[in-house]
């Protein structure tokens, strides 16, 4: 078979270059399992952060109260002069206070954690079933473009066994309308696919809200904690130094400041650590969120690779098997072949260019891609009009040849291109190594030329097909 290709020089050439994808839907799916790994990586790093970021703000909070009480008994001691007896007294009642706060507020911390560990885990399967949604539209997208690939050549083939091979319109027909149904049951997925994903995603939303409340929940009793052991820890280091005995009251007042201004300097530290990790999460936040929208881009990029690649793989083959009709066909009947092969080479050729540019769209930065595939240079509107005139009237010369199109648009018929307002002949679609006769005859190739009579008249589908509509309702988004 592949001999038999080689027969045709041309074919040969592109068999190789299409062999030589250069970055298909495999490369894309491993891109994919090694950027989703980077990003469960980054989300750790992000976390780790996170969490050294709260547990600093905690104890800034903590060293801030403490500083705060050191300071206020500080004043009060310079201005009251109460008796040593009445302070002790009122630092003992204060830490007592603190003392009960204290337990309230580790009880507090204590139903944060749980309440923010259940969230976490209902964002965690809420994501999931996200991320799962979005894979099956995705992929519902993707079977829907695909069917209608599948179902368009479907058509194209009745249209062509309607005017060639009325035995064959049976079969051709009971095809289509398979291919119909399952283009019907295609876009039906792919809605409801659409539909779940728009519950999910609400879903998804609304238990991120409540993981944010209960992190933001868990930051605020983290700190209120943190006072309160802050309160607790200074209030009894008071209490201890006032108890001292035999201690002058200058010398008192001097440690007091001593132990405000050393807390203070504390208190700059912690402020400093505390900006630093802000700065260090907002800087990984930004790391994940970008590995995620690779992540997100990866995902949709594989399915479209897919469908062109087998887009192409399905031109292709329908061009090939033609080309070598056309090859084992004698030269006078060539002719009348020609139109379909050019017009099956167009379909490939566009096919490759879109493969291409999805390609383009989706392959890293570092994988050098050849030159875009050439797309058909060929235009079949002659700019010509015949509402009043035929294409070919005496008043129209310049358009002959061309046909009168439903939008009354003279155009050139499938193996012809416009060329100053004249539908002018695009010649040879491939170019034979060996004249036919040389090619040794065997039943394979009486096959060939019966398709090759069945092909004589494709240029005609080719009117009828252009500008076809889908023939269910598909949303526009579900065709790419
Ligand atoms: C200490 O208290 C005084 C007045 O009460 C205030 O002006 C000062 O800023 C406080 N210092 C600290 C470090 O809190
Ligand atoms: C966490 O919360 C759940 C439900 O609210 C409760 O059943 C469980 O006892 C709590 N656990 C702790 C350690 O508070
Ligand atoms: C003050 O900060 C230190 C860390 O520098 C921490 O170990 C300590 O627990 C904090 N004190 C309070 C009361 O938060
Ligand atoms: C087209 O697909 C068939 C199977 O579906 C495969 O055997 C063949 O190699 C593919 N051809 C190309 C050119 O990719
Ligand atoms: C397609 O939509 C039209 C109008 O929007 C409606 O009348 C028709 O029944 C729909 N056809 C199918 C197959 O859903
Ligand atoms: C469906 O796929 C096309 C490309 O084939 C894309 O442009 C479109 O955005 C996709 N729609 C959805 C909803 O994914």
């Amino acid at each position: 078979m592949a001999m038999r290709l080689c027969a045709v020089v041309f074919l040969c050439v592109l068999v190789q270059a299409d062999a030589m994808a250069p970055w298909s839907s495999d490369n894309m799916r491993h891109k994919g399992d090694a950027d989703k790994k980077t990003q469960a990586q980054r989300a750790s790093e992000l976390h780790s952060f996170q969490a050294e970021s709260s547990q600093m703000d905690a104890w800034l909070s903590g060293n801030k109260t403490s500083l705060k009480i050191s300071n206020d008994t500080l004043r009060k001691a310079v201005s009251q002069h109460e008796p040593l007896a009445k302070q002790i007294e009122d630092i003992e009642d204060s830490l007592q206070r603190a003392q009960k706060d204290l337990i309230k507020k580790k009880d507090a911390v204590v139903a944060a954690i749980n309440a923010t560990d259940r969230t976490r885990q209902l964002l965690v399967r809420a994501r999931a079933a996200l991320a799962e949604a979005r894979e099956e539209v995705i992929e519902a997208n993707a079977s829907a473009k695909s069917a209608f690939d599948t179902e368009a050549i479907a058509e194209d083939h009745l249209v062509q066994m309607t005017i060639c091979c009325p035995d064959q319109v049976q079969a051709a027909k009971h095809k289509m309308d398979l291919r119909k149904d399952d283009l019907a049951a295609a876009g039906e997925a792919f809605h409801a696919a659409k539909d779940k994903l728009a519950a999910k995603h609400e879903a998804a939303v609304l238990a991120e809200r409540a993981s944010h409340s209960a992190e933001e929940e868990l930051d605020r009793s983290k700190g209120a904690y943190q006072d309160a052991v802050g309160a607790v820890e200074r209030l009894a280091a008071i209490k201890l130094d006032l108890s001292k005995k035999n201690v002058d009251p200058e010398k008192r007042l001097a440690a007091f400041e001593r132990s405000v201004e050393v807390q203070e300097g504390l208190v700059h530290g912690l402020e400093k650590s505390s900006q630093e990790l802000h700065e260090k999460v907002h800087v990984a936040k930004k790391i994940y969120d970008e590995i995620s929208a690779v992540v997100g881009k990866d995902l949709e990029c594989v399915p479209l690779l897919r469908t062109r690649e087998k887009y192409l793989n399905v031109t292709t083959t329908r061009f090939d098997l033609t080309a070598k009709a056309y090859a084992n066909t004698p030269v006078n009947v060539r002719t009348s072949l020609q139109p379909t092969l050019w017009q099956q080479r167009d379909q490939k050729e566009a096919a490759a260019r879109a493969l291409y540019d999805v390609q383009k769209d989706c392959a890293p930065a570092s994988v050098r891609l050849p030159p875009p595939p050439p797309l058909p240079a060929c235009d079949s509107d002659t700019g010509a009009r015949c509402r009043v005139l035929d294409c070919w009237s005496f008043l129209l010369r310049a358009s002959r040849n061309a046909y009168c199109s439903a939008s009354w648009h003279c155009l050139c018929p499938a193996g012809t291109c416009a060329k100053d307002g004249a539908c002018v002949d695009r010649g040879a679609p491939v170019s034979l190594a060996n004249p036919p006769a040389e090619l040794h005859a065997g039943p394979a190739d009486v096959g060939a030329a019966l398709l090759a009579a069945a092909a004589l008249v494709v240029a005609a589908a080719a009117l009828a097909t252009r500008g076809r509509r889908a023939p269910v309702n598909m949303s526009e988004d579900a065709l790419g």
